[in-house]
């Protein structure tokens, strides 16, 4: 199959929303990552964006809508709560779980009885579901494991012969996935983190707690998050994050070089200004909003170059930043080097931490 790309605009996503009516799958921009979708009520073209990514039958997929009325084709009921949600955050980057219509598929929720739904602020995007004229279940556009897409290059490098269409509207403004929060629980539960931040929700709801998942290697319930479960965004490259400063960077940065590695470090601009390390800026003064949207773009960069280590400063872990250290800890595996294991690192000590992934 040839997969098109073609820019957003009105006359593409009638021709999109074209395949998707006709039982077809296409991959389109929000304002958080690139997402590849279907008709919700079409078995077959859901099962066929599943098959697309390699991703497992059981990680339930968001259902994408064009305005808020439509929510309720999609979710069975809709509390207190999550009418607070709707009014201050929506359309934006958040995806509120809600208990689920008997007429959205099983294989959408993977089986289980809660769905996701989300109303993109992305202009583009919203004109295309509005065409679509149906609810979309849509995961993120990349291969299963890889960092998300956020430019339609980065959709056409995973998906290419795959998929018929791509539509083009540049690169996303945010560049993580949108939160996820359920409120099927008895109290609601942040988990993933994204733009609209855990501090952002609680101003609204009051104390939401954060799912242990978010920033731990543990065991996931099924019920609670499905896709937490799962390895995620990991490039091709060995990822460690440096929990300490550049100093430190630097020296197992040079530990690296004396084993023969290739590495690249993604850091503060203004600290690696004059380095003489490979190196590529994830954020100037900490803005963590910057590091979420150039994160993946940058870890697809590596692969690309054919750096074989990538060394990425750990960030403060408010606002926008919780996001961003959820994303590099799966991408790094969990591991973390701290400024106390760095000073009494050495080559045999990070042949050990490099092998465990
Ligand atoms: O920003 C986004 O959310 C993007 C764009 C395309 O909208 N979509 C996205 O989808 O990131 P995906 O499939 O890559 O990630 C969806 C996450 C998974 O971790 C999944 O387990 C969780 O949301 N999720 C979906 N439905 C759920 C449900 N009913 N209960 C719990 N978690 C759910
Ligand atoms: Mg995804």
């Amino acid at each position: 199959m040839k997969t098109e790309i073609l820019k957003l605009d009105e006359a593409s996503s009638k021709k999109a929303a074209e395949i998707i009516n006709g039982g077809g799958i296409v991959a389109f921009p929000t304002e958080t990552v690139y997402g590849l979708g279907a008709s919700v009520f079409d078995e077959k073209a859901v099962k066929s964006i599943y098959a697309a990514k390699g991703r497992p039958s059981d990680n339930p997929l968001i259902v994408h809508v064009a305005d808020k009325d439509h929510i309720e084709q999609v979710a069975r009921e809709i509390n207190n709560n999550a009418r607070m949600l709707i009014d201050k955050f929506m359309p934006g980057p958040i995806t509120i779980v809600l208990p689920k219509r008997k007429e959205i598929p099983d294989c959408v929720t993977g089986g289980i009885d809660t769905v996701g739904v989300r109303i993109p602020e992305h202009e583009g995007a919203r004109m295309f579901l509005k065409a679509c004229n149906v609810p979309v279940p849509a995961p993120s556009a990349n291969s299963s494991g890889k960092p998300s897409p956020t430019t339609a290059k980065h959709v056409f490098d995973d998906l290419s012969g795959k998929i018929p269409l791509i539509l083009d509207g540049g690169a996303c403004t945010g560049g993580v996935e949108s939160t996820v929060i359920s409120l099927c629980g008895e109290k609601p539960m942040l988990l993933r983190p994204g733009l609209v931040t855990h501090e952002m929700l609680e101003s609204v709801l009051g104390h939401v707690d954060i799912h242990s998942a978010v920033l731990e290697n543990g065991k996931v319930d099924k019920a609670a998050s499905p896709g937490m479960k799962y390895k995620h965004y990991s490039p091709k490259a060995r990822v460690l994050i440096i929990d300490g400063d550049i100093s430190d960077g630097e020296k197992v940065y040079n530990l690296c070089v004396k084993m023969k590695r290739n590495p690249l470090i993604l850091w503060n601009g203004e600290e690696i200004a004059n380095s003489n390390m490979h190196a590529d800026t994830l954020m100037n003064h900490n803005d963590t909003s910057a590091a979420a949207r150039n994160l993946f773009a940058l870890l697809r960069r590596a692969d690309d170059s054919g750096f074989d280590t990538v060394l990425i400063s750990a960030v403060d872990k408010s606002g926008a930043g919780l996001s961003v250290m959820n994303r590099m800890l799966r991408a790094a595996a969990f591991t973390v080097l701290t400024k106390n294991e760095i000073a009494f690192l050495d080559e045999n000590k990070l042949k050990t931490v490099l092998q465990n992934s």
